[in-house]
């Protein structure tokens, strides 16, 4: 399902004194298949602009389509969206509420899939469970307030891909999760991905965690789209980001430092890319020529890199 706004505009408590004008103009437009992911300070229009896609909120202006639905026409078949564009919010374990996990899991199915018999949920809310990294056996009987907050969480990934969403929207998904906690869930939804959801959305303060995953992502400024790439294309204009109060992943401030001292690396800013990158250089295999103005090749360096031996030969002579 390929999702396309334009000129999407929201206002909160429109006719009020509090009306906040939330999304000003969105255009954009995301793939079906991507691994998408959405940056932006806090308050640029983000969530507002994620509960679009499955009509969590209705569209006032502008338009907006998610594969064949039209969300800006009245008959739009809203219920069948929302089974197809499924959405975690932050902190998605504060919303768990049934006595056990397997209840929980199949509540979003049965609202969606009326008069599914108990042996198709079974089975559903299994898979389920076991896509989510999961055993059923281990937890499905269980209160899912016994289970720690990793669990937790992917309990409720599992509720929420149980009707086997096309699009799968996850806001801040790793917000308050550990280093650990975070490489696993991204390592989990690179796993929905490939098996359940054809595309994946996601809103991240984290540039580290957009470099690594996304295809491309989109930055929100204002109530709109600044701009819009792949993480090397954006992390490229480091500067740009910067004036707009965001930040670089960590590779990109090392390819900064690099540049500033004369040398240049094409990378996608992924840590594997950057570091091959950069031991290619070490090593001199296809490295980037020193950019013009830049600190020369120390001698002993390249006398080891042409020679395959130590800078300082036998009998001290130099290495030259
Ligand atoms: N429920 C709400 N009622 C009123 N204003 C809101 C509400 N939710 C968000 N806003 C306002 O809309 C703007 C965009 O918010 P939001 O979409 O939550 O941004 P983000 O997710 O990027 O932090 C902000 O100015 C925010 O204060
Ligand atoms: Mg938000």
């Amino acid at each position: 399902m390929r999702i396309a706004a334009k000129g999407l505009t929201y206002v909160y408590n429109p006719k009020s004194s509090f009306a906040t004008q939330a999304l000003k103009g969105v255009d954009l437009t995301i793939e079906e298949g991507e691994f998408f992911g959405i940056i932006g300070h806090t308050g640029s229009g983000k969530s507002t602009f994620v509960q679009h896609l499955n009509a969590l909120i209705r569209l006032t202006g502008g338009e907006l389509k998610v594969g064949e639905y039209d969300l800006a026409d009245k008959k739009c078949k809203v219920l069948e969206l929302r089974s197809k564009v499924g959405m975690v919010f932050q902190y998605p374990e504060y919303q768990l509420f049934a006595e056990t996990v397997k209840k929980d899991v199949a509540f979003g199915l049965k609202n969606f899939r009326k008069g599914i018999s108990a042996e198709e949920t079974e089975a559903a809310v299994r898979e389920a469970l076991s896509v989510a990294g999961l055993l059923y056996d281990e937890v499905a009987e269980r209160s899912p307030f016994e289970l720690s907050g990793g669990q937790r969480r992917r309990v409720a990934i599992a509720g929420v891909i149980v009707t086997k969403p096309e699009v799968l929207i996850l806001d801040e998904p790793a917000a308050g999760l550990d280093p650990l906690g975070k490489k696993e869930l991204m390592e989990l939804l690179h796993a929905i991905h490939g098996q359940w959801c054809k595309t994946i959305v996601i809103v991240s303060h984290d540039m580290d965690e957009i470099a690594e995953n996304c295809t491309r992502a989109a930055v929100f400024s204002e109530g709109k789209v600044a701009f819009c790439g792949t993480p090397k294309e954006l992390f490229s204009r480091g500067e740009e980001l910067a004036a707009m109060g965001l930040d670089v992943p960590v590779t990109a401030r090392c390819a900064q430092i690099l540049r500033e001292n004369g040398i240049e690396l094409d990378t996608d800013f992924t840590c594997g890319d950057f570091i091959g990158k950069v031991l290619a250089l070490y090593r001199g295999d296809g490295a980037p020529a020193p950019c013009a103005g830049g600190e020369q090749e120390p001698a002993a360096a390249r006398a080891e890199r042409e020679e395959g031996a130590p800078a300082l030969r036998e009998g001290g002579e130099d290495a030259q």
